[in-house]
């Protein structure tokens, strides 16, 4: 494309942005720590749920400090449902290096904020940009279509990537880089969605090569998928009083730290699992009467059944990793997903 039309079509990129953005909270500050914690939600959570947790997170953590002081179980609470609590952590982690490199501020240098625990480049691109006005690039899911379409991309996914934060350090501007970034994720998740791309409304429609060529569903080309895993879990609904008993996952793995109900895999075998080991199998804990719900839940490439069953307290006194929970102090433990379904399951179930 030439340079004079991609510059046309950068302007109509930007003004469509400029009246179609979304108001969105964190686009109503240039607090960099508020930024990169928008930024951080929004990378595995779709919008309209990131505004409550955001919101949320940044009354209990109003900034760097605040977070670098706060307990590990406390930041887990807050960002409890979530998912992916590495980055919690790893969030944590970072708040802790600001206050200690940085007094305090977000570093607005790249290499800087690509040293903190858990901020990647599309992060740092993020908050330079967007907090800083910084010329940084970024490169999201919706950055790739984008680019993928509009310019005409054919490559499979790994080097499309490659290829889109190429193309993004060419385009990213002098100034304004942090609308600009903005527009092309708005454009990805409002207009240029995976699915039926609303093309009528884009801006881009004129020169976009997938558009043109009748090609939006087939650019850019798809990720190729893991065969799912299925597995088969038997869930228990222990409760002594107003107390449940739950159960904590091992300090390190998937879902680190985590509180849920005690679980057992039924299949595959528990060895061929990763996710709920053996040493889960809770062998005192037995399971009686009929299955109060069955569910499904998926975790990235695992596809799980999950039946929940009510079964009788141990007798043991040595409970760990299990622990009695008031029911109305659940709202404290970092709770996974997996465990937040169920116990809707158990309310609906005992309504
Ligand atoms: N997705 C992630 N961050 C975003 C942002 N700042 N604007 C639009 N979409 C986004």
């Amino acid at each position: 494309m030439s340079a004079m039309k991609l510059r046309a079509d950068r302007e109509r990129l930007l003004a469509w942005y400029r009246a179609a953005a979304r108001d969105l909270p964190w686009r109503r500050t240039r607090d960099a720590y508020a930024i990169w914690i928008s930024e951080a939600m929004l990378q595995q959570t779709r919008v309209e749920a990131v505004v409550d947790y955001w919101t949320r997170f940044l009354a209990r953590f109003p900034d760097v400090r605040a977070l670098a002081a706060a307990g590990e179980d406390e930041v887990l609470a807050a960002w409890s449902g979530l998912g992916y609590y590495r980055r919690a952590r790893a969030l944590r982690a970072a708040a802790q290096a600001i206050v200690e490199r940085h007094a305090g501020r977000f570093p607005d240098e790249l290499e800087a904020a690509r040293a903190l625990p858990g901020v990647g480049p599309y992060t740092a691109g993020a908050v330079l940009s967007i907090a800083y006005d910084r010329p940084a690039a970024l490169v999201d899911g919706n950055v790739v279509r984008v680019f993928a379409r509009w310019l005409g991309c054919e490559l499979e996914h790994a080097a499309a990537t490659r290829w889109a934060w190429e193309r993004a350090q060419e385009l990213v501007p002098e100034h304004g880089a942090g609308e600009w970034n903005q527009a092309l994720m708005e454009l990805g998740a409002t207009v240029c969605t995976p699915r039926e791309p609303r093309c009528d409304s884009c801006p881009l429609r004129e020169r976009c090569i997938a558009r043109c060529s009748a090609r939006q569903a087939e650019l850019p080309r798809p990720k190729p998928r893991r065969a799912p895993l299925d597995v088969e879990l038997e869930v228990l609904l222990v409760e002594r009083g107003g107390e449940l008993l739950l159960e904590r996952r091992p300090p390190s793995g998937r879902m680190a730290g985590l509180w849920q109900l005690p679980t057992r895999q039924v299949s595959p075998e528990p060895e061929l699992a990763d996710l709920f080991p053996p040493r889960y199998a809770l062998a005192s804990l037995a399971a009686h009467g009929e299955p109060l719900a069955s569910l499904r839940h998926a975790i990235t490439h695992h596809r799980i059944v999950l039946t929940l069953r009510a079964a009788r307290a141990p007798r043991e006194k040595q409970l760990e990793p299990l622990a009695w929970v008031p029911r109305e102090r659940l709202g404290e433990f970092a709770l996974s997903g997996m465990a937040r379904k169920a116990l809707r399951a158990v309310r609906e179930a005992q309504k």
